[in-house]
């Protein structure tokens, strides 16, 4: 395939990655400028990587994910670190378990794959706030990712643990981390603030030192390579298939006109939103792309290499992404290989040996079927379990920022400030609710309004009765210029003419009531014989299913339930929402299943349950199917479309 590109190799001053003499002994990593390479231990290097994030893979299986990634022929990993994963309050820090960093790169090593690390502090990847920490959003108007003082001060503090903890990692300390990379696609965001640039320039170079290779990466077109890059940080680009490559590394040649091509995020598949269609890369078009790249001596990372899942509530927003992080990447959601994964695998053997032996076999799957759920109760009434704080007075609505309550759900209580005999309109004049507020009036359930598409619904009632707002957070916006996502009720509702005051506000602890054992724990309840009757509005759910000896993974289908959370065994598994599509299933990892006790499910429905209540564990996901009854939204945010061919 070579003959086809030498013109691009003589375009882009290609690296010739020809192996020479034994290395010198000492341990090097660094950029040859006169060649136009990377340099291992004084020898030329390129890397072939896949991007692959340990937050949204269970630990368990982090090794076998890595096995099949070095059995691919990849010689690296490139691995975000999301902040707000590991400090989820402000000074308070979490690196064990499902968080444990140095565990994942002990396990790369061990792998022997090296490591290309994005330590952000944003990270964008479709995560909630791009990585960033709701508590920052406790200073009003506090600018992210520029030299905004507060910001800077958090940064420094986060990187003060990090940065340390790494340090043993680099590969020439001992460890296997290459390059390490400074913010993420700055040149997307509008502050182009190279004050902050330099600031964080200044912090990785405390405490990484001078040796490192530190790099950034930007979208392909010149305003952002403008903004992004800073002299000393090398300039690296990102691309998919779409674009033209020889393009694509021009301009990367005229911020660096000299050292290794790199293409940062090939795109292998891509991210969905609710309501869209799965998307899809073609093999064909990955296999042909790669093959190019390789061939003009670039270094290239796969985005992504194994997608994983936004469990609980750490899926990003632009209009909303789905819980899995698929991706159509070579390794599936649940970590199996594809046909894409032994495609690419046969592109890099005409480069380079690949690891003898087979690739190891996708994790068994198994189809519990189905699960018959019962009602708990509605949140408003079991609310003394699920708030155990009780409530914040407060005469206008507070965010959840205020509250101190970052993810999930809260609830919002009020009474009805007249006689509503009439349908009367409820209003968000200001588009203040974030993201979905669900209504009840007396327990009954009204409806709904939702940021950006519906912002007035009707209520009917008494003057006096209770009402119940229970509002969704439905991740933070994670890319673009609106990432001080406040969440909750961000201004004032308006009920008819009156502006509706006096609130009692709710922190609700659902997982906090699921991880101590609730609702299953609880003293058993008498279980009157239930009526199948359809209820509306919020409310919760529980089954078990007995253990049959396996903990393998499955895929957990609500056919017919609306929209919603599922908990199994206390895991948070993330958000369902089957009547949007084109997510269906929900990935169990099989080590979160008991063999040998019964196993728990809780479900958090929010508009509408079916008759039947009931769920059913497949042996395969379904990932693309959007039902007919419900078309997509029309999209929203113009500025997300028109960048979102370039950004990541
Ligand atoms: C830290 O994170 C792990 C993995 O998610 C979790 O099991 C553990 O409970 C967390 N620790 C604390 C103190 O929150
Ligand atoms: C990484 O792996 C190599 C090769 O197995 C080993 O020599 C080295 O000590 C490991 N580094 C760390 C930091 O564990
Ligand atoms: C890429 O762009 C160059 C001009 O820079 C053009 O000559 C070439 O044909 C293009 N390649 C493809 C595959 O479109
Ligand atoms: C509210 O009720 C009025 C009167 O019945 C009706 O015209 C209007 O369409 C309703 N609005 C909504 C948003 O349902
Ligand atoms: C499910 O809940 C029951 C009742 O609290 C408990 O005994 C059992 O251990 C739980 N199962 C698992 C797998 O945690």
């Amino acid at each position: 395939m070579a003959a086809g590109f030498l013109t691009f190799v003589a375009l882009n001053f290609a690296c010739l990655c020809v192996s020479g003499n034994l290395a010198s002994g000492k341990r090097s990593f660094s950029i040859d400028y006169k060649n136009n390479c990377f340099l291992k231990d004084d020898q030329p290097f390129q890397y072939i990587s896949g991007s692959i994030h340990y937050s949204r893979i269970p630990q368990y299986y982090w090794k076998d994910r890595l096995l099949k990634m070095y059995m691919t022929g990849l010689n690296a990993v490139q691995v975000y670190v999301p902040w707000n994963f590991h400090e989820g309050a402000q000074g308070v820090y979490n690196f064990t378990g499902d968080r444990d960093l140095e565990h994942f790169l002990n396990l790369a090593n061990q792998t022997g794959l090296l490591v290309i690390l994005r330590p952000g502090p944003y990270i964008c990847a479709e995560w909630e706030m791009g990585g960033l920490p709701a508590w920052l959003l406790q200073k009003p108007n506090i600018i992210l990712r520029s030299a905004d003082t507060d910001y800077l001060q958090a940064v420094s503090n986060w990187f003060a643990v990090l940065l340390p903890k790494i340090k043993p990692w680099l590969y020439i300390n001992g460890g296997n981390i290459i390059s390490v990379q400074v913010e993420n696609e700055y040149g997307s965001y509008y502050a182009c603030d190279y004050n902050y640039m330099r600031h964080l320039q200044t912090l990785f170079r405390f405490f990484l030192g001078e040796d490192t290779v530190l790099f950034t990466t930007d979208g392909n077109t010149d305003k952002e390579m403008t903004c992004g890059t800073l002299e000393g940080l090398y300039a690296t680009v990102d691309f998919g298939t779409d674009t033209n490559i020889s393009e694509a590394f021009k301009r990367q040649r005229r911020f660096e006109p000299r050292g290794p091509l790199v293409n940062s995020e090939f795109y292998t598949g891509w991210l969905d939103h609710w309501g869209d269609q799965h998307a899809r890369v073609t093999t064909e078009k990955v296999s042909k792309v790669l093959g190019e790249m390789l061939t003009m001596g670039a270094n290239v990372n796969m985005y992504m290499f194994e997608g994983g899942t936004n469990f609980g509530y750490w899926n990003g927003k632009d209009n909303c992404f789905v819980t899995s992080y698929d991706y159509d990447a070579p390794l599936s959601e649940a970590g199996d290989p594809t046909e894409k994964l032994l495609a690419i695998r046969d592109v890099i053997k005409q480069f380079r040996d690949i690891p003898a032996g087979p690739m190891p076999p996708a994790t068994p799957k198994f189809a519990y079927g189905f699960v018959t759920l019962k009602k708990v109760g509605s949140v408003s009434a079991l609310l003394s379990t699920l708030s155990p704080m009780g409530p914040v007075q407060s005469h206008y609505p507070l965010t959840f920022e205020e509250m101190k309550q970052y993810y999930g759900y809260m609830l919002y209580r009020t009474t009805l400030p007249r006689d509503l005999s009439e349908p009367t309109p409820l209003i968000s004049p200001l588009n203040g609710v974030h993201d979905r507020a669900y209504v009840s009036v007396n327990g009954v359930y009204q409806g709904l309004l939702q940021r950006d598409t519906a912002l007035v619904m009707n209520v009917t009632g008494h003057q006096g009765d209770t009402v119940d707002i229970l509002v969704e957070n439905m991740g933070r916006v994670n890319f673009g210029s609106k990432i001080n996502d406040y969440k909750g009720l961000l201004s004032n509702l308006i009920l008819g003419k009156d502006v509706l005051t006096d609130w009692k506000i709710y922190s609700l602890d659902i997982d906090g009531a699921i991880t101590g054992g609730w609702p299953h724990s609880a003293r058993k309840q008498s279980n009157p014989p239930m009526k199948k009757e359809l209820s509306f509005g919020p409310n919760l759910y529980m089954g078990t299913f007995p253990p049959n000896g396996l903990s393998w993974d499955t895929f957990l289908k609500l056919n017919e339930w609306t929209k919603g959370q599922v908990w199994i065994n206390g895991m948070n598994l993330g958000r369902y929402w089957p009547a949007r599509g084109p997510q269906q299933t929900l990935y169990v990892p099989g080590p979160l299943l008991s063999s040998n006790q019964p196993n728990n499910i809780t479900v958090l429905e929010l508009e509408g349950a079916p008759a039947h209540l009931r769920v059913l564990f497949m042996d395969r996901p379904q990932l693309n199917q959007r039902l007919p009854t419900h078309p997509a939204p029309p999209r929203k945010h113009k500025e997300y479309e028109v960048l979102l061919p370039i950004v990541q």
